[in-house]
């Protein structure tokens, strides 16, 4: 269809006859005369209907093909770039009717429900919100392909219907019906592909790929999301990918929404991150970090702090600027929050006019400043102290560090704090006592630590890297292991005895048999990081065609019953 664009028309269009088409965005009809704002995706400008009867017939988002003159505006509209000109109509066409609308599509905000707007996601998809979302997407992509393309990466792809990975969620299954009995797994990510992709040669891999995860739902996780994927042949050393991994999401954020980032990124390592910060995906938007005092309390005097660290326990403390004004009955609340995230209570020092504490009766004034001075902090200040078990305290001060930063205000909105996590442990222990990875099965130890893998696995550091940016975890990755004998040894301690190693994975140790280069790589999580450059709370709101928190889909009325007849065809029955 041959047409004008409505959001391209400017002052030096005027005395042109253009041909628009597009949606009824807003309608003024004052009798007589009808002014539309006619949509498309260049913008909206406005439309003068002359004939009156004609503007009667019209409803919100018809769709209308108008052909006129464009002439200067009376009254311009300063807020539109179109507003200096407007359009008479002289013949003008309905393409297609809209019924009312469910919820209104013109604004940002919508009043509808999620499950209303998901239902309606051709309406909801056509608010600018989305459409600006929907672009900075596009453009994030294109930066991404741009960027690598010039760095020597080839784009892959990998197959949907495969076999398990283990990436810590529940697969979703697929009965194949020619292999009747036996089901494909939609990838959770193409981590085992890569790996053989780049021992088949392929030294610079990277695909903008679709993971699948059956697992419980949050705003920045869905059950099919999308990576960005890369894997590079012959890297031994992290150093190496992640100042090429800097320039990537430099260039992306320049692209897209320009803004320079600084790099290189900071590194802190795993065991900073959780004491200074009580998460492994810290914000570094503000301070208020926390300290180990524990030290401060030993052989002072107090008690509850004394047997805590006694039983191997920890102190920490952090310090929260300008509060020191806050009331007893102020402090109790922080303290009710406290108890809510597992703490067993809160201490506190208050450094106003003078200095006072709720540990003034059980410690002296000496304890006292050296916690102020550990926790840097400064008159003004509100010091909180908290004591327990670590694997208690350090999360939950994490959170209570985090909640407090947003209520002080001190939480930049515009502000991007990016910094690599490394040195993470390759373990963790499950709550059924068996060792788990901490990322993936597939992720070397450090050499150093080799030695005592079999002996004290829980200390042993594994060579990966999670790249953070204000407290999200944007990407995670790893240099691989790349050797048979060392894959099997830690799928032993994982659990996995060499027949099963062989079952499920005999490909992939096949390929380690075969030439495999050392190799490393990163997976990012492509929805989050628009999300967040977005200024998104969700990234449902960046996906075209998301799933709720519970795994529906609105719009086509996704998961459903399918007919008895494909069931049979699947040798499947079902159990009611
Ligand atoms: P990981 O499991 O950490 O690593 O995933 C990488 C990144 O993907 C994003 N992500 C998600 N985004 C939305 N919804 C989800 N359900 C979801 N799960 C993960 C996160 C995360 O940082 N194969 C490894 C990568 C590697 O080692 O190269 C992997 O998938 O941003």
């Amino acid at each position: 269809m041959k047409r004008d664009r409505c959001g391209e028309l400017r002052r030096s269009a005027v005395g042109q006859r253009v041909t628009l088409a597009g949606w009824v965005h807003r309608i003024r009809d004052l009798g007589s005369i009808t002014f539309v704002d006619l949509r498309d995706s260049s913008g909206v400008v406005q439309v003068v209907l002359r004939r009156g009867e004609e503007g009667h017939r019209l409803s919100r988002e018809d769709v209308i093909l108008v052909c006129g003159e464009v002439r200067p505006r009376e009254a311009p509209n300063p807020q539109l770039p179109t507003g200096e000109v407007e359009v008479v109509a002289e013949r003008l066409t309905v393409l297609a009717q809209a019924k009312p609308l469910p919820f209104s599509v013109e604004e940002d905000e919508v009043q509808a429900s999620e499950e209303t707007r998901l239902r309606y996601r051709f309406l909801d998809l056509r608010r600018p919100r989305l459409q600006r979302a929907l672009r900075l997407r596009h453009k994030t992509c294109l930066a991404i392909r741009e960027y690598l393309d010039r760095a020597g990466f080839i784009e892959v792809e990998t197959p949907m219907l495969t076999r398990s990975t283990p990436e810590g969620a529940r697969d979703f299954l697929v009965p194949s019906r020619l292999n009747r009995g036996t089901f494909y797994a939609l990838p959770q990510s193409p981590q085992l592909f890569k790996q053989i992709l780049v021992t088949a040669g392929v030294e610079r891999y990277f695909q903008l790929v679709r993971c699948f995860r059956d697992e419980d739902l949050r705003a920045d996780r869905q059950p099919e999301f999308t990576q960005l994927d890369i894997e590079l042949a012959f890297l031994e050393d992290p150093e190496e990918l992640l100042a090429l991994l800097e320039g990537l999401v430099a260039h992306v954020f320049r692209q897209t929404i320009g803004v320079n980032l600084p790099t290189p990124f900071p590194r802190i390592s795993y065991d900073q991150a959780m004491l200074r910060y009580g998460s492994d995906k810290p914000d570094l938007r503000f301070g208020l970090e926390i300290r180990d005092v524990g030290d401060l309390f030993r052989g002072a005097g107090f008690r509850v702090f004394e047997e805590i660290l006694a039983r191997g326990g920890v102190v920490r403390a952090l310090s929260v600027p300008g509060w020191s004004e806050k009331s007893r009955a102020e402090v109790g609340k922080i303290e009710e929050k406290a108890k809510e995230l597992g703490l067993a209570g809160l201490a506190w020092i208050k450094w106003g006019e003078e200095i006072s504490s709720s540990l003034g009766k059980f410690v002296g004034e000496r304890v006292i400043r050296q916690v102020l001075e550990r926790v840097q902090a400064q008159v003004g200040d509100l010091v909180l102290l908290t004591a327990g078990p670590e694997g208690t305290v350090a999360p939950a001060l994490g959170e209570l560090r985090k909640r407090l930063a947003h209520e002080a205000g001190r939480v930049p909105s515009d502000a991007w704090a990016l910094a690599w996590i490394v040195d993470f442990p390759l373990f963790k222990r499950s709550e059924g006592g068996t060792l788990e990875s901490e990322h993936h099965p597939f992720t070397s130890p450090k050499d150093e630590d080799l030695d005592r893998l079999e002996t004290d696995p829980l200390r042993v550091r594994a060579k990966c890297y999670d790249l953070v940016m204000n407290g999200v975890e944007l990407a995670s990755g790893s240099i691989r292991i790349h050797r048979r004998d060392l894959q099997e040894r830690i799928f032993q301690l994982l659990g996995i005895g060499p027949a099963e190693a062989e079952r499920r994975f005999g490909f992939f140790l096949r390929a380690l048999e075969y030439g495999a280069p050392p190799h490393g790589g990163i997976a990012f999580g492509l929805d989050r990081w628009v999300m967040m450059m977005a200024g998104e709370p969700s990234i449902r709101e960046v996906i075209a065609f998301p799933k709720t928190a519970t795994g529906t889909c609105p719009l086509t009325g996704a998961p459903a019953e399918v007919d008895e007849a494909q069931l049979r065809e699947l040798g499947i029955r079902l159990e009611r």
